[in-house]
């Protein structure tokens, strides 16, 4: 039997999610969304070119939650975007409303799902969702850290004019302007990057993947990233489908880990079929742990305002 997605929110980022899906034969897509007609039009959009894409997953698009019922994992990008002049943190009154009645539906309909969240500020989305639903930590995850390392990735790999496939990287804490990027831990097929760029390099495009976001969003005008949003989360998406054990960079629930409690932070973790299935701590010099610790510090802040 085919696996089944759900993916609550048809905007730009879902939209791409349920191609995706679909066409690389993940599973049978359910594409749900408030708007009425916009998941549906999505979706038969979608069914009617799978065969071009030679694939027979199905793809429904609804307004009616009982359609997720039975999902093996539930992507959400329920939530409004950023517009130029905004920042993440700025979404968290609205998208926290919706946030709340997400997880509801979700936890009602679909309580033994595996569950990646999209959604900005999303630290603060993830522990939200996490809170409300009861769910156990490994199967709620946050995606930020595996988009902001591509992003590192592909400047990396314009700069030394390589291969992205051959740049990894490593950007932790909060998916917001604090976020960390770690050169250390970054390399091109194994050769670490402070051996192939100067400092001044690295700082350069480590400032540029704490901003890439809104540099998009800033020549976009009308809405935020959604192209590596998405395939970021298909990477998680199949890491836990296809019981990978990647090793990627994601928000997780900390309980006692880098001496943090009951907060969401981007940590690198294992996805599998279990979900995050363990937490690797890494060690970090004494200025990466003070830009770690003014993030989770900024995520604590963030998430002390949720009124639940
Ligand atoms: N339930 C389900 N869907 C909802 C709800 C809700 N309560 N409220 C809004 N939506 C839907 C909107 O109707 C819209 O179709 O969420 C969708 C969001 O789509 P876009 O506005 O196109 O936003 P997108 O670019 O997909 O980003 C979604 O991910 O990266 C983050 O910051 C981004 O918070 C944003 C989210």
């Amino acid at each position: 039997m085919r696996r089944k997605i759900a993916l609550i929110g048809a905007g730009n980022i879902g939209g791409v999610l349920a191609e995706q899906i679909a066409y690389r034969r993940l599973g049978d897509v359910v594409l749900f969304d408030v708007v009425e007609g916009l998941p549906q039009g999505k979706a038969l959009d979608i069914a009617e070119g799978a065969p071009l894409a030679g694939s027979d997953c199905r793809v429904t698009g609804t307004n009616a939650y009982q359609d997720i019922a039975g999902a093996d994992l539930v992507i959400i990008t329920a939530g409004l975007a950023r517009k130029p002049g905004m920042s993440r943190d700025d979404l968290l009154a609205k998208n926290l409303e919706i946030m709340k009645s997400v997880a509801a539906g979700v936890k009602q309909h679909a309580p033994k799902a595996h569950v990646i969240v999209i959604s900005n500020p999303l630290d603060a989305m993830v522990y939200t969702f996490k809170q409300i639903s009861g769910f156990p930590k490994n199967r709620v995850v946050g995606m930020a850290g595996v988009l902001d390392s591509t992003r590192f990735r592909t400047f990396v790999a314009w700069e030394l004019g390589v291969s992205v496939k051959d740049v990894t990287a490593l950007v932790l804490g909060g998916h917001g302007d604090t976020m960390v990027p770690l050169p250390r831990y970054c390399s091109v097929a194994g050769i670490p990057i402070t051996r192939l760029l100067s400092a001044e390099k690295i700082a350069e495009i480590s400032t540029r993947t704490q901003n890439a976001g809104g540099e998009v969003v800033n020549l976009l005008k009308t809405g935020s990233a959604f192209v590596s949003p998405a395939h970021s989360a298909i990477e998680m998406a199949e890491a836990i489908l296809l019981d990978e054990k990647r090793v990627l960079a994601c928000a997780c629930f900390l309980e006692g880990e880098y001496g943090v409690s009951g907060l969401y932070v981007g940590v690198p973790c294992v996805l599998g079929a279990g979900g995050v299935e363990k937490v690797f701590e890494i060690e970090m010099d004494a200025a990466e742990r003070k830009l770690f610790d003014a993030s989770i510090e900024h995520v604590r802040s963030l998430t002390a305002q949720i009124k639940l």
